[in-house]
């Protein structure tokens, strides 16, 4: 079983750092394959917090090749002062592969994302400002700057010139700031290509060889499902495909390389930005879960917004990515409630059952959810290590979700700790290796 793929089911931030961090210890390499620095993981380390936006936390096994594939966009600042953070911690990071072909979000992205936004006014999307969204339009129009462009000065001045070009009127309010200025930019940015120099490589043919000989590759999704630029809540997602089917493009693998995909969904929901989410509550019990999950932001610090688990999207997305296995985060953090709701089915404004998520913006827009309720638990799930260890109702939770999905939930998340998980059933085959 060489090829793992593992996506994110819900709005993001489910937990995805951790699932891979358990499953790449036994893998070969770990490979990042679209999204740039919007992500944002913490992984604690024996009492060490390390937090990643771009390399993959498999950094910290020792010898463990991360690639950052070509399907990244990548803000080269950023990941040098990751590599820079890394190092000063005495982590080796000479197993980073970065593809020649990734894009690089330049500082126009950057200031293009946020005057955006401005822009859209009560429309905003709530973007992470990190320049996602203009590097991707430039990447589509072959406007990009690519990671193999870092490397040769004269090739690199002229694509930035031609980037540059069209986007004068909406660059106008900025036309002060140094960072636009061509020279210094382009000097800056073959700064940033000497130091990366010794990363970048050609990563799909790392990636072949690596799977062609039967080792296993992880690759993690940033983002999730519902953020999709083609089958998210648009315009509010993000510009990329975190589906499980992009693995093969931002990697430059096939579709017959990936042979399990793994889903990450929260035991409740949560979404950052703006955008629908039919099972938002905007009241004290979504206090509650924001406060007792520690919902806020890595990378942007913003509060989530809280809401029950929404088994119509779940089932969208299990669907969509192909899910042959499922990982249950933050179960402990439903503890105290009584009763768990979950919605199964949505109702539309004109009162029709909704069985499946609604392509339809306007349906979506009005959709309300109804709900099941299940008998909640007190227990701190904290130390529990067994499925056995869960009381009857965390267990009948669990498998109410696994029925309504048709995919078998393998890892349930029980608190922050790297230990604090309950591998379900039979254990992956991974960990016997
Ligand atoms: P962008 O990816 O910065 O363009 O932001 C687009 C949308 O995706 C916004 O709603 C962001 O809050 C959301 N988003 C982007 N990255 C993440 C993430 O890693 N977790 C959760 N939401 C994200």
């Amino acid at each position: 079983m060489p090829g793992i793929v593992i996506v994110g089911t819900q709005w993001g931030d489910e937990g995805k750092g951790k699932v891979t961090d358990l499953l790449a210890e036994r893998a070969d390499a770990v490979v990042r394959f679209q999204g740039g620095n919007n992500a944002g993981h913490t992984i604690v380390r024996d009492g060490d917090e390390f937090k990643f936006h771009l390399i993959p936390s498999g950094i910290l096994y020792p010898g463990k090749m991360c690639v950052i594939g070509n399907g990244v966009v990548i803000d080269p600042a950023v990941l040098i002062e990751e590599l820079e953070s890394l190092r000063r911690r005495g982590i080796d990071v000479g197993g980073l592969r970065v593809s020649a072909n990734a894009h690089l979000i330049m500082p126009y992205h950057v200031m293009l994302d946020t005057a955006g936004e401005a822009k859209l006014g009560k429309l905003q999307i709530g973007t992470t400002k990190r320049g996602i969204g203009p590097c991707y339009a430039d990447k589509a129009a072959r406007l990009g700057i690519r990671v193999q462009d870092l490397l040769d000065a004269k090739i690199l001045r002229k694509k930035i010139m031609a980037a540059l070009e069209p986007k004068q009127q909406a660059l106008r309010p900025f036309a002060r700031d140094p960072r636009l200025d061509l020279h210094a930019m382009t000097e800056e940015y073959l700064r940033f290509g000497h130091r990366l120099e010794p990363h970048i490589a050609d990563t799909a043919h790392l990636c072949w060889e690596l799977l062609d000989s039967g080792r296993t590759v992880i690759f993690e999704g940033a983002q999730a499902t519902m953020l999709d630029l083609d089958h998210g809540t648009y315009p509010f997602v993000t510009s990329s495909n975190p589906v499980a089917g992009a693995a093969c493009v931002g990697a430059g693998v096939g579709p017959r390389d990936i042979d399990e995909v793994w889903g990450v969904a929260k035991a409740y929901a949560t979404r950052v930005g703006a955008g629908p989410f039919p099972t938002e509550l905007e009241d004290e019990l979504g206090a509650h879960l924001r406060e007792r999950g520690g919902e806020r932001g890595t990378t942007t610090g913003r509060d989530r917004r809280t809401g029950w688990m929404d088994l119509v999207a779940l089932r969208y997305a299990a669907r969509l990515n192909g899910l042959t296995a499922l990982s249950i985060t933050k179960l402990d953090v439903l503890s105290g409630l009584d009763p768990l709701r979950v919605a199964v089915r949505y109702r539309s404004s004109q009162g029709a059952v909704l069985d499946e998520f609604p392509y339809h913006q306007s349906i979506l827009h009005g959709a309300q959810p109804e709900y099941e309720e299940l008998p909640g638990f007190e227990d701190d799930l904290g130390a529990c290590r067994s499925e056995s260890d869960l009381p009857p109702e965390a267990r009948a939770y669990l498998r109410f979700l696994e029925d309504h999905l048709g995919v078998p939930i393998r890892l349930v998340g029980v608190g922050p700790g790297r230990d604090q998980v309950i591998w379900m059933g039979e254990a992956p085959a991974l960990r016997a290796a």
